[in-house]
């Protein structure tokens, strides 16, 4: 059976798209349960609204509290019926409740190579240091802000001179590919977290399709496999 996810998004909804893109096509076996905005001008939820994916707005600004909104999100994906949480360019922190409920099932991207450039805009952050390497991780959510176990790291060279515009482009395209690739992973039931460290089961660490990139991470194989 398909694993059913709830997509959280605050912004463009392009990962968001390309996971309902994989869905389609086949390779990701999961199902999009409910998309969740945290405001109603996200243009992610006019992307989901086009693919006839169901969606919701828990507007973040009104609630007076912190722990009102973190109940209202909590129950609008238990509601939903997901089994997984899939942060797609969400813009709040999680609040405990939701981060007990979902134990190693909430995943994140994030724009840049962990641990270095966390928080916002990591593309421009690498950019405007003058990394020569940059990339995005997926990674378990946990308490800290994109703190948690890192599932797959994907990398490129920041070209002489490249304008951060540039590179977040070309670093969102290989987004669209890792994403995907370590849900499926999840839905596969084939990722294992001790500590701080994730380990894939089974015998292949090929990220399928290929992604064309200059550096590529999977999980390490878990003992036994
Ligand atoms: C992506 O760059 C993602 O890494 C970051 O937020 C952005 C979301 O983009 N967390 P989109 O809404 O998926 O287009």
């Amino acid at each position: 059976m398909p694993l059913p996810i709830a997509v959280l998004v605050s912004g463009g909804g392009s990962n968001m798209t390309a996971i309902a893109d994989r869905i389609e096509e086949g390779s990701l076996d999961a199902s999009i349960a409910v998309v969740i905005a945290d405001h109603a001008r996200a243009a992610a939820l006019d992307k989901a609204a086009e693919r006839g994916l169901p969606s919701r707005v828990v507007d973040f600004a009104s609630f007076a509290a912190r722990e009102d909104f973190d109940r209202a999100l909590l129950d609008a994906i238990g509601e939903s019926g997901a089994q997984t949480v899939v942060l797609a360019g969400f813009m709040r922190l999680l609040g405990p409740g939701l981060l007990g409920a979902f134990p190693q099932r909430i995943l994140n991207i994030h724009p840049a190579l962990l641990p270095s450039f966390p928080g916002l805009r990591g593309q421009r952050q690498a950019a405007e240091y003058g990394a020569r390497i940059a990339g995005c991780t997926v990674h378990f959510v946990d308490e800290g802000v994109d703190t948690g176990p890192v599932i797959i790291q994907a990398a490129l060279a920041v070209a002489p001179g490249e304008r951060h515009d540039t590179l977040a482009e070309r670093i969102l395209r290989l987004e669209h590919r890792v994403y995907p690739q370590a849900i499926q992973w999840l839905a596969a039931g084939r990722l294992t977290v001790r500590g701080r460290h994730v380990f894939l089961r089974d015998d292949h660490r090929a990220v399928d399709p290929p992604i064309d990139c200059d550096f590529i991470a999977s999980p390490p194989l878990e003992a036994g496999f």
